[in-house]
């Protein structure tokens, strides 16, 4: 059996890939930014950009590849340069923890404890200053961080860098990038605070069905080996992800390849099929409880079976209409119900779409989100045999 992953890692959060399809612009944008600073870096006054975007759309990941690109940029055109990325999640608890954290990735050998913030921040811009270095700072997560802290303090020094030494004067903080998922946290902060976000504002709109399929193929070469995941399981996820509730988020994209691969792993399997992506689907996001299932109409419930079915059997995604009109034929044949008209099973397929059950794509795309097909048949076929049963006793 050949192995299914080449290298887990290139799905995990932690892994930032070396091109960002669908988010070129906005790292060249960046680059091209603040790429003039480095032409005078002494003489360069701080810049600012603000990037604001739904979860998932590339934020993180875009300031970090800039990032690490305009570090070499620097290089090159020797300037000694430093990237920093600091996550408020995990760095961000207070002032002066941030400071301490900044401090420490800089400049180790003027770390201390017993400094306050601000004495901490003098320190290391007369440090960058007296050994020309220069810093872009990335602060993500900085709508969590007000929140958590109703502090907007840091906002006011960051806008007052270039005072701390001297009026006028230049900090060695070339670029700062603020991240932050909406726009909300901003009604929490006043007009000083608010100025010094600064006016460029990026905004990441959530990715698209194509360009999820873009991202995904890309991402799915690193991680598995080839013709492990067939590009109908690229579809499919990219399918789940670019729809509500999930509206493009990629992580959410990538848990569900990961966790699909471990698990057809674990059965043995030799690629991922629908089914491992259909079961991930529905643990990690359930869309149809067993509740919603018991209480369907006996029409629905034989429409959903033939479904199952024909999904389970042909081992894909997807199914039509005329299929499903065919298999409800057998259906209704072997458990010797009476046969269900065209109009009926046309219903019926509506019905379950409009309860969440079941997604069109077109007539010819028909299928289930969020619960496993392996699960639903034997569901419903103890369901149909209850019902069978009753309706014997009956009569
Ligand atoms: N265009 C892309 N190409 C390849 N991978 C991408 C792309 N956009 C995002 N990703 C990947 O998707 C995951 C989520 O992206 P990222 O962390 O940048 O999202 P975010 O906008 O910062 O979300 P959040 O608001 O939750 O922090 C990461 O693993 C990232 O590498
Ligand atoms: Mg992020």
């Amino acid at each position: 059996m050949c192995a299914l992953f080449k290298d887990r890692e290139k799905l995990t959060p932690r892994y930032i890939p070396a091109n960002l399809p669908h988010r070129n612009d906005e790292v060249n944008f960046l680059n091209s930014f603040f790429r003039e600073s480095l032409t005078y870096p002494s003489k360069s006054h701080l810049k600012t950009v603000q990037i604001v975007g739904a979860v998932g759309s590339g934020k993180t990941a875009v300031a970090r590849l800039f990032g690490d690109r305009f570090e070499s940029e620097a290089r090159r055109q020797n300037v000694n340069l430093k990237n920093i990325y600091i996550n408020l999640k995990l760095h961000g608890d207070s002032k002066v923890i941030l400071y301490r954290h900044l401090t420490r990735q800089v400049a180790p050998e003027i770390y201390s404890t017993s400094l306050s913030a601000e004495e901490l921040l003098y320190n290391l811009i007369k440090f960058l200053k007296e050994y020309r270095r220069y810093l872009v700072l990335t602060l993500d997560e900085i709508d969590y961080f007000i929140k958590r802290t109703q502090d907007s303090d840091i906002f006011y020094d960051m806008s007052r860098l270039e005072e701390f030494i001297e009026p006028g004067e230049t900090s060695n903080f070339l670029g700062i990038i603020f991240i932050a998922r909406g726009r909300e946290f901003q009604k929490l902060l006043d007009e000083a605070a608010l100025s010094s976000l600064g006016n460029i504002v990026l905004e990441f709109k959530p990715y698209t069905y194509n360009q999820l399929i873009d991202i995904l193929e890309e991402r799915v070469k690193e991680a598995f080996n080839p013709g492990t995941v067939p590009l109908e399981i690229i579809e499919f996820v990219a399918d789940i992800t670019s729809k509500p509730p999930v509206k493009g988020d990629v992580r959410y994209a990538l848990d569900i390849l990961l966790y699909s691969g471990n698990l057809a792993e674990y059965e043995g399997y030799d690629r991922i099929l629908p089914e491992h992506v259909r079961k991930v689907v529905n643990i990690t996001y359930p869309t149809i409880t067993e509740e919603d299932i018991y209480y369907l109409p006996e029409k629905d419930k034989i429409v959903l079976l033939s479904i199952a079915k024909l999904l389970k059997n042909d081992r894909k995604p997807y199914t039509s209409l005329k299929e499903i009109r065919q298999s409800c034929a057998i259906l209704c044949e072997q458990l010797k119900l009476k046969q269900m008209s065209t109009e009926e099973i046309e219903n019926s397929v509506d019905d379950l779409h409009d309860r969440n059950i079941i997604e069109i794509k077109s007539l010819s795309s028909i299928g289930i989100t969020g619960i496993p097909v392996e699960a639903l048949d034997q569901f419903l076929e103890n369901l149909m045999k209850r019902l069978e049963s009753g309706l014997i006793e009956r009569t």
